[in-house]
């Protein structure tokens, strides 16, 4: 891969990322099935310390440019220096909320609403943080709503539990904090791909893999049986050469 290649541009720039909270073998899938089926509006929940944003907005990059909306909390690390090692801050509108992503979304529909309906904005949308049944079983009903038909909605960590997790931040300490041992032990990832994406009779292709779900928004006529198999591929390399723990 030359330095010209966006892929190449990031592998460097977020190689000192922490892991396991940055996977590249998977970052550079979502890059690769953003340009593959041509996304130009892109929705992360959960920017972190930015890898996957960068691998997104490089997906952007190759597929002809579009814009990636990446929310976190106030307090989430600054990512403006990653994004211009990267080469993608011009694609990269960096959003901070001080409490939760959900309130964000009101905003959104409030943005995209008009005549009494909301006009969806994204053709895929990323969700990577807070890996709870409340916050993201919420979203999902509010990405639902702003996602375009065909387009795709993809959950990591759908094996995250809070008891299994080593390094809490302190909100999300508290909120453990407020849950029963089951709550702490439940998937609840899991629970919200499962019980929620899964039963949702909007989505005409549900993929699950161990700790990733993708779902894609029903209303193309096309077969999605290539879009299927691409997914397919990327979770098989990604099992080959990826390290999630
Ligand atoms: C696992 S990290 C994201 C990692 C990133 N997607 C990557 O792969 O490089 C999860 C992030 O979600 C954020 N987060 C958790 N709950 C949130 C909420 N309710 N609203 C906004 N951000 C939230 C956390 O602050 C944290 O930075």
């Amino acid at each position: 891969m030359s330095e010209s290649d966006p892929f190449a541009l990031v592998e460097k720039a977020v190689a000192g990322l922490p892991h396991p909270e940055h996977d590249p073998v998977f970052g550079r899938a979502l890059g690769q099935f953003v340009q593959h089926v041509g996304a130009r509006e892109i929705l992360e929940l959960g920017t972190g310390h930015g890898g996957s944003a960068c691998w997104l907005a490089a997906g952007l990059r190759l597929g002809g440019g579009g814009t990636l909306t990446t929310i976190d909390r106030d307090t989430a690390p600054s990512i403006t220096r990653l994004l211009d090692t990267a080469g993608i801050a011009d694609l990269t509108r960096i959003v901070r909320t001080p409490r939760s992503y959900t309130w964000e979304l009101m905003h959104l529909i409030q943005a995209n609403t008009s005549d009494g309906r909301c006009n969806p904005q994204f053709d895929f949308c990323y969700i990577d943080g807070a890996h709870n049944w409340d916050t993201d079983g919420f979203a999902f009903f509010l990405v639902e709503k702003l996602l375009k038909p065909g387009g795709w909605i993809v959950f990591d960590d759908l094996d995250w539990t809070y008891a299994t997790c080593l390094h809490l931040s302190p909100v999300d300490a508290d909120v453990a904090g407020l849950m029963t041992p089951e709550e702490r032990s439940t998937p609840q990832v899991g629970g919200v791909f499962e019980l929620l994406v899964r039963q949702h009779p909007g989505f005409d292709v549900v993929r699950q893999f161990p700790v990733h779900g993708w779902a894609r928004k029903a209303g193309l006529r096309d077969s999605a049986e290539e879009t299927t198999r691409l997914i397919d591929d990327l979770e098989a390399a990604y099992a080959l050469y990826g390290s999630h723990a």
